[in-house]
């Protein structure tokens, strides 16, 4: 990297993306990575799809219709990827930052969002005529062109009435209309809010780094919540009615009173400041890839902590901080909390956001870092060749 950050968004600023763009339209950032290098290459890629772990898949044109497309899913064999055709495929890696860390610091041109919002990097690599067919994402993504090019057609918003073509396991639109339609040369970069449709077939042999967004449905925040009601307030919170007024006869109606007093009571879960910000910095910390982290007993924590000078963020350890109710910063590593000392806080946060620091040597520091070697939350010598 060098040392003068580059504009993240090629010519548009930060401010004018965030406010007109992220999250409301596509936009094609020309030139966005200028003298863009890929930080792996095809062989590199499908390396990585040999690796049991990791979530791989190959998608086939099986023909020239909108629905023709077939999907298997990895670990793949040598043989597999070197039998494949000139022509009409694209091999995908989700969470290839986690594996890598030349792939996860991508990520540092997207410092304008908060860390904990990025997902993970999907990386793809598609020969000619290849791409994964029409369709819509739930979350926002930035697809940065490496090697090769490829036309990128993109359309309007779908929803959850959008039809989907019937096919086994693809979630393909039928009759993808383009709105834009443009080419993408290296170091382009496209931007698509979530719902919007699109489909990018390869022109060349092309790699393409989907850097994709976290964001919970509100299914997952009321489950997450539930669990964490069940274990604070066991059976005491519940529905009550006193002062109720008398029935008008046999009534079996459901008032908009109860109601009331039923969205009272969930609102005072919700309501807890504490509790839902815990839930969704355990959320949001939740590691991609379990297998990756380092985790483990904190004498081999404190060993390995004295032969680093500094420490980084594990490229497949994701962290997050919130304040507590006095104030105080709790730092949250793959799911797990940590109440940070006050006089700790600077380091932490910075190291949260993804900068490498020196190690501390006071005594409250060294425990705080060997917690984050026991929770896999520290790039080790290892994680550091990719
Ligand atoms: C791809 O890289 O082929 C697909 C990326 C996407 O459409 O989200
Ligand atoms: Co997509």
């Amino acid at each position: 990297m060098s040392s003068q950050p580059a504009p993240p968004l090629g010519t548009m600023t930060v401010e004018a993306f965030l406010a007109g763009v992220w999250q409301r339209r596509p936009a094609l950032l020309r030139g966005a990575f200028a003298d863009f290098v890929d930080p792996i290459d095809p062989d590199d890629l499908g390396g990585l799809a040999m690796e049991p772990a990791a979530e791989a898949r190959l998608v086939h044109r099986t023909g020239d219709g909108p629905a023709d497309y077939a999907v298997d899913h990895g670990p793949f064999t040598e043989a597999v990827l070197a039998a494949l055709p000139v022509r009409g495929w694209s091999l995908l890696v989700q969470a290839a930052d986690c594996w890598m860390p030349a792939v996860a610091r991508l990520r540092e041109r997207f410092a304008f969002l908060p860390a904990w919002r990025v997902d993970d990097i999907m990386v793809s690599f598609a020969a000619p005529q290849g791409g994964v067919g029409p369709h819509f994402d739930h979350y926002d993504v930035f697809l940065i062109q490496g090697m090769g090019s490829r036309r990128w057609r993109v359309g309007g918003r779908c929803d959850g009435d959008t039809r989907l073509q019937p096919h086994p396991d693809l979630k393909l639109l039928p009759g993808f209309e383009a709105v834009e339609d443009w080419v993408l040369e290296p170091g382009d970069m496209l931007y698509i809010p979530p719902g919007f449709a699109h489909d990018g077939v390869a022109i060349e042999p092309s790699l393409t780094y989907s850097v994709g967004f976290r964001a919970p449905s509100a299914e997952q925040a009321l489950l997450g919540l539930a669990g964490a009601v069940t274990d604070r307030e066991g059976e005491f919170a519940r529905f009550a009615d006193p002062g109720r007024p008398p029935v008008a006869g046999a009534g079996a109606h459901i008032g908009a009173a109860d109601l009331d007093r039923l969205r009272g009571l969930l609102r005072r879960m919700i309501d807890d400041e504490e509790r839902l910000a815990d839930w969704f910095a355990r959320f949001v910390t939740e590691p991609k890839i379990e297998d990756l982290l380092d985790t483990m007993p904190t004498e081999d924590a404190i060993g390995l902590l004295g032969s680093v000078d500094s420490l980084a963020l594990d490229p497949a350890a994701r962290a997050a901080t919130v304040s507590d109710r006095d104030g105080g910063l709790v730092l949250y590593v793959n799911g797990e909390a940590y109440a940070v000392p006050t006089d700790q806080v600077a380091w932490v946060e910075a190291f949260a956001a993804g900068e490498t620091v020196p190690r501390p040597l006071d005594p409250a520091g060294q425990t705080l870092a060997a917690w984050l070697f026991t929770v896999g939350g520290v790039m080790t010598s290892e994680d550091e060749d990719g």
